[in-house]
């Protein structure tokens, strides 16, 4: 069998984890491959809201391996957090996931790390989450890192000796903190954590695949994002693409099956960084406004815009993309017009490439679609999109290549569509 990887094509928050909740009863196995607790990944059915940081958005459909791969970063605090509290809702989650030994731990310094390297970036902060994800990744790559297979063999040496590191680096850029409480958290947080299988995964994800077994593979953040190919500095510091899924399972690439990628029907963007179609006007307060644009995680306004569709073909390029997602189209049911960016044009010059700088000389290059101004929020099935937004699927499918498969229609797991395309 073939992992299938459902990736963000924007700058995150498309709605990864409401379309990861709707296909998990197509497989057997779902799987988070990089990021960590900066993710914020949103679920309703029976009138409740979830927001998932680390455990997969498979979590919630009976009966389904969850794994937590061994590209994640993991916080045992914020873990426990959310494992408990989906327990307090009656999701008794400890069956049911399994966590690679080699994800790499968060530690207190780590976050504090986080905070004292965008202090010392004044005006040119990334905009973190805060989450220490940077300052972890940092470490894994310089082969200082702590994995939860480390918990298992002289777990306090390592750790002391990476908290020394972090507090000489803290000192010399004068940082102030207090660590203690947040160190007892995290302690009291790894025996629980513990309660969990803690397995070779590569090993059982490719066992499952051997066995017939269906994977699915939830990113976290989006291609915008990508340590390599996004608005570099101001990205993450995972792969988020689809070759992030082989490297952060232990899957080859010959076993990459479908991959869906997802995107919304305009563009948000939180924390720095570039972004050529953002709407510093009315029409980007009206679509924040309307779609909730609020962190699910840290309550951050997001930056909003129209659609990109140089950046958007950019990433279908990137990650091989077979099947597009379109979410939140509801949101735009009110416009009387909607634009979408088919190029940019830099210094006088048209260009549909995604450039190495994303600068503030792009001007966007628009084309104008009429709204269809009416409530798709109801609609239940293909035959009743109205005729303007069949109209703008079907412009989307031209610019970009690809066809679009599913149609998210509010936040809610019955308000998805699944199109018919010829290939079916
Ligand atoms: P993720 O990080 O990609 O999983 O996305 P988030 O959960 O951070 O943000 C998506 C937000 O949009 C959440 O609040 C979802 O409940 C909401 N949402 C998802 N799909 C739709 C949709 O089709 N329409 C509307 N109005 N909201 C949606
Ligand atoms: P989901 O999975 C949106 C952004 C941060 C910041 C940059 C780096 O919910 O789509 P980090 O804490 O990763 O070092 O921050 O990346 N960012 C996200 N934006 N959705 C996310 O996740 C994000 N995860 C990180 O705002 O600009
Ligand atoms: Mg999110």
């Amino acid at each position: 069998m073939k992992v299938d990887v459902l990736l963000g094509l924007q700058w995150g928050d498309e709605g990864k984890g409401k379309v990861v909740d709707v296909l998990t009863p197509k497989y057997d196995v779902v799987t988070r491959f990089q990021g960590g607790p900066n993710a914020g990944h949103t679920l309703e059915f029976n009138g409740e809201k979830y927001v998932l940081r680390s455990i997969p958005s498979g979590i919630f459909q009976g009966g389904k391996i969850n794994i937590i791969g061994n590209g994640v970063v993991l916080d045992p605090v914020l873990f426990r957090q959310e494992a408990e509290a989906l327990a307090a809702s009656g999701h008794d989650l400890t069956r049911q996931l399994c966590i690679s030994k080699k994800a790499h731990l968060i530690l207190p310094t780590h976050r504090i790390l986080d905070a004292a390297y965008e202090a010392s970036k004044g005006s040119a902060k990334i905009g973190t989450t805060g989450k220490g994800i940077g300052p972890t990744y940092t470490d894994k790559v310089s082969r200082n890192g702590l994995r939860v297979g480390d918990l298992l063999h002289n777990f306090d040496e390592k750790y002391a000796k990476a908290k020394a590191r972090h507090e000489s680096i803290l000192k010399s850029l004068n940082y102030t903190y207090d660590i203690a409480e947040a160190e007892k958290q995290w302690f009291a947080s790894l025996d629980y954590l513990k309660r969990f299988r803690l397995i070779d995964s590569e090993h059982e994800i490719n066992r499952l695949l051997q066995e017939g077994k269906s994977v699915l593979a939830e990113g976290a953040q989006g291609t915008l994002l990508d340590v390599d190919f996004g608005s570099y500095p101001f990205v993450t510091s995972s792969n988020t693409i689809c070759a992030g899924a082989c490297t952060g399972l232990g899957v080859a690439p010959n076993r990459i099956g479908n991959v869906y990628g997802i995107f919304k029907a305009y563009c948000t963007r939180v924390g720095s960084g570039p972004f050529p179609t953002e709407l510093l006007d009315e029409t980007g307060k009206k679509i924040r406004d309307i779609g909730h644009e609020y962190g699910a995680v840290t309550g951050r306004e997001r930056r909003c815009g129209w659609i990109d569709l140089v950046a958007l073909r950019y990433a279908i390029m990137i990650d091989g993309v077979t099947h597009l997602i379109m979410m939140k189209s509801d949101v735009l049911d009110s416009f009387k017009t909607i634009k979408a960016c088919v190029a940019y044009r830099i210094d006088g010059k048209e260009t549909k490439e995604f450039p190495f700088e994303i600068g503030d000389n792009i001007e966007p290059v628009y084309t104008e679609l009429p709204g269809w101004q009416c409530d798709l929020s109801k609609i239940q099935s293909e035959s009743e999109f109205p005729e303007n937004f069949n109209a703008y699927i079907a412009f989307l499918e031209k610019e970009l290549g690809v066809p679009v498969k599913i149609v998210s229609v509010g936040p809610d797991r019955h308000q998805t569509i699944v199109r018919h395309t010829e290939n079916d």
